[in-house]
């Protein structure tokens, strides 16, 4: 948004918006009414669910500035199209799983790496348009990335700069992608930011990922599958304030930066269930010991004093997001019911069913 409450990029693409942090941002900036239109493009994979803009279907005036297009970022005919009418590229598209890309890696280079390659080349047929006058300026070029890129880190903080170890096929295929933005920056002058966001949570969150995946199989009082000691750490952070900060960095972000957007919560993984199962009542005897994920990676753990110096902070207290996500499960049933369903039930066996028969009392 610029100083007059316009908005900078009035006619963003945004792909991906039908998932978890992509489907927040894009309720969260139309819910503003600052007159954004806004394009999703989205391949509705198990993880995309049109129903995650529901609220922006619900009020008339949103909507009229949302359109929907399912599709592929792989698809150069489907993105080409779409970019020649952007201002700005949002790319929040992925696989998006660790332990999916541990049983089939491919999906994730076409989707994390082709998908961005697609996707930045498009804005630079729109850059090159611009230069010869079809169009007033080239897209920015906006790729979230994750913490995961910088591999496990033992102790300290990771900054921007610092050397990226990813050590699984999901971290290694998004630092691939981001790196192939950043070399478009360098290369070809292209617009382009960066963010590398810790682990993020909030309504709307695949029952895959850890908290909801415990969180609804509590309510259901079924088994918690815990890895290895569950001592390994994460950072958390609310999913608005991270919708907050990817749209900050995109109006404010420097050209060329990159921008770790911390939540600033470390938790383990214990932590993170004692508390799940103390805000749902239900008992620690639900929590298994089960093998741990191959190469899983330890700790992650960020500095962003680069984005608070770009005048972003947080808002939302780690308690209160928590229980808030909590309520939200509780409350929006036949939500997660729907997803729990189909593919769902192959993937769990694939992913737990020999994990739980050999499983013990997690203590
Ligand atoms: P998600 O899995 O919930 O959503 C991904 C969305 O992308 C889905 O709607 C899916 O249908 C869509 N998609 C997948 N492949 C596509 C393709 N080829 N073309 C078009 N759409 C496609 O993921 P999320 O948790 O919302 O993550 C969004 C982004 O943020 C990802 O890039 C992820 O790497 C990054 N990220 C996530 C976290 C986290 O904790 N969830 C943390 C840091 C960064
Ligand atoms: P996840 O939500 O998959 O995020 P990421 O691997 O990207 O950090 O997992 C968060 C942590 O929880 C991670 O240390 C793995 C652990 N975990 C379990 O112990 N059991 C599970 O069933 C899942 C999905 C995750």
């Amino acid at each position: 948004m610029t100083e007059t409450g316009t908005p900078r990029f009035p006619r963003l693409l945004v792909t991906g918006g039908a998932g978890f942090i992509g489907s927040c941002f894009v309720r969260d900036v139309l819910a503003r009414k600052d007159g954004t239109n806004i394009t999703v493009i989205d391949k509705l994979t198990y993880a995309g669910n049109r129903a995650n803009l529901a609220p922006v279907d619900a009020d008339p005036e949103q909507s009229a500035r949302l359109r929907f297009v399912a599709g592929d970022i792989a698809d150069q005919t489907v993105v080409a199209r779409f970019a020649a009418e952007a201002d700005a590229v949002v790319n929040f598209a992925a696989e998006s799983h660790v332990d999916r890309s541990i049983l089939d890696p491919e999906a994730f280079l076409r989707t994390d790496v082709l998908g961005v390659h697609i996707l930045l080349e498009a804005c630079r047929t729109e850059q090159e348009r611009a230069r010869v006058g079809a169009r007033a300026a080239a897209p920015r070029f906006l790729q979230v990335s994750t913490d995961e890129v910088y591999g496990s880190v033992e102790t300290g903080e990771s900054r921007e700069d610092d050397r990226l170890e990813p050590r699984s096929p999901y971290s290694s295929a998004k630092a691939g992608g981001e790196l192939l933005a950043r070399s478009y920056f360098v290369t070809y002058g292209l617009d382009v930011v960066i963010t590398r966001g810790s682990n993020t949570y909030g309504p709307y969150h695949h029952p895959e990922k850890l908290i909801p995946l415990f969180v609804t199989n509590a309510i259901d009082d079924q088994q918690l599958p815990l890895y290895g000691d569950g001592l390994q750490r994460r950072d958390w952070l609310y999913v608005a304030d991270h919708a907050g900060a990817i749209g900050h960095v995109l109006d404010h972000g420097v050209s060329g930066e990159t921008y770790n957007v911390a939540g600033n919560n470390e938790r383990t993984n214990r932590e993170i269930v004692t508390a799940l199962l103390e805000h749902l009542g239900k008992p620690w005897s639900l929590v298994r010991q089960v093998a741990d994920r191959p190469g899983h990676d330890r700790r992650y753990a960020m500095d962003s004093s680069r984005l608070a110096a770009l005048g972003w902070t947080n808002t939302m207290p780690f308690a209160q997001g928590l229980a808030a996500t909590v309520d939200w499960y509780i409350q929006n049933q036949d939500w997660w019911r729907g997803i729990k369903s189909g593919e769902w039930k192959d993937y769990y066996q694939r992913q737990y069913g020999a994990r739980l028969a050999g499983s013990r009392e997690a203590r």
